[in-house]
């Protein structure tokens, strides 16, 4: 087991070069199977979800060919596969992209439920209810769903909460039926945007992606495309935490700042100093911060995916703060090993009260989640002493050459295989 050793305490200075988005590559990358065709992808995160769902789409007869890091040829002429297994789907729950694309292209599919970070229960009855409404029968027996359609006709879909998942999974099932297909109260995420931006690009007719209503005239046929996935809105938002968390000068590359603006406008009411460029933002720490509540909402609102590292500052920031979970009923597992390190909170249902200690310290602990994990790593790099963080099989989903970014802005991260190894690394 691999372990993660920080030590913090020392002000990050410098730049950060933002990578693809991770939950946008998750989905375009089996979008690809609707074209039937040749697609280049750039922009693709060097995480390890997407080497999972790659690995998964090639058992299925997808040709995966890396033509660099980050830019990946995939050639979808030749599935004969239209089953996924449940060893790869236990690993990311995103594989369930590849029933709403297997379905959409053959109008069959059958995908193991999937696993994915534990942040909480996680149901799929919004994609299920989405692909029935098309005129798939779906059956859910064994683990396994099973989704098939003599075809798929458009028709109107109302999402009984906003949900990114089935937003996304139902235009993939949507854009080769016949007809439109209406969603109502859809998903807005920026990269529900992208996905949507690269459909259209293989010649699919979506229209109002961004807004609560998404408008799909069905077509024919698709084909390949190249296109470019936007930069990770969540990577972007840990990194200008990993600025302000240790009283630092970080600015932010590759981003798209207008994907930033709860995040930013969260930060410059506590205080932290955001300066904003066409594709970069400056976070300059400015301390004392202030104190603030926050609740995670639907984009454009706070996200989810940001809650652990906006709690990591708020445990050092004076006075108390508030945060309120409103996506998942489990996310804030992390809060006791926050605690270990000297933090304040107090958890009740889905609210963390938080009192701003002057100093967190180094301790070891565990990430129970990917973004959980992103939130120890901050607290880490400004706490005294030592941090060794294990769970790093979770931060490796969506972090992208973590300890290089890092290093590169200052900070003392090693990666070390076991603990015994520990002692050969000593960290200055
Ligand atoms: C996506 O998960 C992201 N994953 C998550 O990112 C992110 O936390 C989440 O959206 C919210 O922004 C990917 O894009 C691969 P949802 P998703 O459907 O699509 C309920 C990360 O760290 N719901 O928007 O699974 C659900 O329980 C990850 O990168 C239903 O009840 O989330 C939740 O309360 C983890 N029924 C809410 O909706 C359904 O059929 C929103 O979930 C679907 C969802």
């Amino acid at each position: 087991m691999e372990q993660l050793v920080i030590k913090g305490n020392v002000r990050l200075k410098g730049e950060v070069f933002i990578s693809g988005a991770k939950n946008a590559a998750l989905a375009i990358l089996p979008a690809t199977i609707l074209a039937n065709d040749v697609c280049v992808i750039e922009n693709v995160p060097c995480v390890r979800d997407i080497q999972v769902l790659l690995q998964s789409m090639e058992q299925l007869g997808v040709l995966i060919e890396y033509i660099d890091e980050h830019k990946v040829r995939v050639d979808t002429r030749n599935i004969k596969n239209l089953k996924v297994d449940y060893d790869y789907i236990k690993k990311i729950r995103a594989s369930y992209y590849l029933l709403g694309a297997l379905l959409g292209k053959y109008k069959e599919a059958e995908v193991a439920l999937p696993g994915g970070c534990n942040i909480g229960s996680r149901p799929i009855d919004q994609h299920i209810k989405g692909f029935e409404a098309l005129g798939a029968n779906v059956k859910v027996q064994h683990g396994i769903i099973e989704a098939s359609a003599d075809k798929l006709v458009g028709t109107n879909v109302f999402l009984d909460m906003v949900t990114v998942g089935a937003t996304i999974n139902i235009m993939l099932a949507a854009v080769l039926a016949e007809g439109t297909t209406v969603i109502e109260n859809a998903a807005k995420e920026p990269h529900i945007v992208d996905v949507a931006n690269f459909l259209n690009s293989m010649g699919a007719e979506i229209k109002g992606a961004g807004t609560d209503v998404i408008r799909i005239n069905g077509v024919k046929d698709l084909h390949g495309t190249e296109y470019m996935i936007i930069p990770d809105q969540i990577e972007t938002g840990t990194y200008m935490i990993a600025g302000a968390i240790t009283g630092g000068d970080v600015t932010v590359t590759n981003v798209i700042p207008k994907h930033m603006e709860a995040i930013s406008a969260k930060l410059t009411e506590m205080g932290v100093i955001i300066e904003e460029y066409d594709e970069s933002i400056r976070v300059i720490a400015n301390e004392p911060l202030k104190n603030i509540h926050v609740k995670t909402l639907p984009y454009p609102g706070f996200p989810t995916d940001m809650q652990p590292q906006m709690t990591a500052i708020l445990s050092k920031t004076p006075g108390t703060s508030i945060m309120t979970e409103s996506i998942f009923e489990n996310r804030f597992s992390y809060t006791d090993e926050l605690n270990r390190m000297g933090a304040n909170i107090k958890v009740e249902g889905n609210t963390a009260v938080i009192e701003g200690v002057k100093q967190l310290t180094g301790a070891e602990v565990a990430a129970p989640d990917l973004r959980a994990g992103a939130g120890l790593i901050l607290a880490a790099l400004a706490a005294k002493g030592e941090t060794v963080i294990t769970g790093v099989e979770y931060i490796d989903r969506g972090y992208e050459h973590l300890e290089k970014k890092l290093t590169g802005i200052g900070a003392n991260i090693f990666r070390v295989k076991e603990k015994a190894d520990k002692s050969m690394f000593k960290v200055v």
